[in-house]
């Protein structure tokens, strides 16, 4: 799976691509809003233009960049995706024109129409807010580049329709969650789901399988991702991109045991193994005192497993 960051904050693009994972960068109008006032708040002299055209050098060639309509028609959008693709496509040659599935304005087949004619103007397109596998197939064959099914926000429409309380970050089992057995009714317990689909994974997995026993020729970027082990699930899914937030990007890389790997392999570095590698060995941690040696060790606590999470929030153990 190529890895995208989904982020227009330059700072965190420059650090991913400096560790040499980034395919590409995914932006909204909510990314950009949020940093460029971020910036402006710190008191930087930027404009919104500018921002863009950084973002996009900021990446090559090889790694395409979303940039998001605001019309909800499909001329409008059309205009504006053709007026994106003209001004800053240029600029890196790395422009991929994001358009929403469905606007929700007067007649609800805008986005596909906007995606056509952009396919035909050979112009990519990113087509977003996917909630279904039938968006997916129908955004595929209108000629979208990209499909991003939205895994997390998936979740939350989830828990919310059962008002089941959680955290953005929190994880939510890839297989589903049970709904509460209806005691009275002797109701068996079933999944809780959106129209079939029980989870954020579960509809990137759908529209996986879909895509490949029908070979549509769409590539599926996981969008919304909110936890590493829902980009470890995607992947397995058969996403062929995640677009990841810069914190889940860094989440991924922490273990404990890694943690602790290094620091016991650090404190044994002794002279004469450092000098066959030249320089000097690097500071040792300091030792800790008797009494510190007597307190419960500072270890992370272990994540909860789902079953944990479930019965934790329906007030059981
Ligand atoms: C990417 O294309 C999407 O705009 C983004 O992943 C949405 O993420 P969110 O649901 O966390 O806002």
């Amino acid at each position: 799976m190529q890895v995208f960051v989904d982020t227009a904050n330059l700072d965190e693009i420059r650090a991913a691509m400096s560790w040499g994972v980034v395919d590409g960068v995914t932006t909204n109008p909510s990314l950009i809003k949020k940093e460029v006032e971020r910036l402006k708040a710190a008191g930087q002299q930027v404009d919104m233009d500018c921002h863009i055209r950084n973002i996009l050098q900021t990446v090559d060639a090889e790694h395409p960049v979303s940039l998001e309509v605001t019309a909800t028609d499909a001329a409008g959008m059309v205009a504006q995706g053709k007026a994106l693709f003209q001004k800053y496509n240029q600029v890196a040659q790395n422009v991929v024109i994001k358009i929403p599935v469905n606007t929700y304005a007067g007649n609800s087949f805008e986005g596909l129409r906007a995606i056509k004619s952009l396919d035909d103007a050979e112009i990519p397109v990113n087509c977003t807010l996917v909630f279904t596998p039938e968006q997916a197939l129908l955004a595929a064959a209108a000629g979208a580049t990209y499909v991003s099914p939205f895994a997390g926000r998936v979740d939350d429409y989830i828990r919310q329709q059962s008002g089941i309380e959680f955290s953005k970050g929190d994880y939510f089992p890839a297989e589903g969650w049970e709904a509460e057995a209806d005691e009275e009714e002797d109701v068996e317990e079933d999944m809780l789901d959106d129209n079939g689909i029980v989870s954020g994974v579960d509809l990137v997995t759908k529209i996986a399988d879909l895509f490949e026993k029908h070979e549509v020729d769409c590539n599926i970027i996981a969008a919304s991702l909110r936890n590493p082990r829902q980009v470890r699930q995607v992947a397995l899914a058969g996403a062929d991109i995640g677009t990841i937030p810069f914190a889940v990007l860094k989440a991924m890389m922490q273990h404990a045991k890694t943690k602790e790997g290094m620091e016991k392999f650090t404190a044994d570095i002794v002279p004469e193994y450092q000098a066959l590698l030249g320089g000097s060995a690097p500071a040792q941690p300091a030792r800790p005192t008797p009494a510190q040696q007597t307190q419960p060790s500072a270890q992370p606590k272990p994540q909860p497993s789902a079953h944990d999470l479930i019965n934790r929030q329906r007030g059981g153990g």
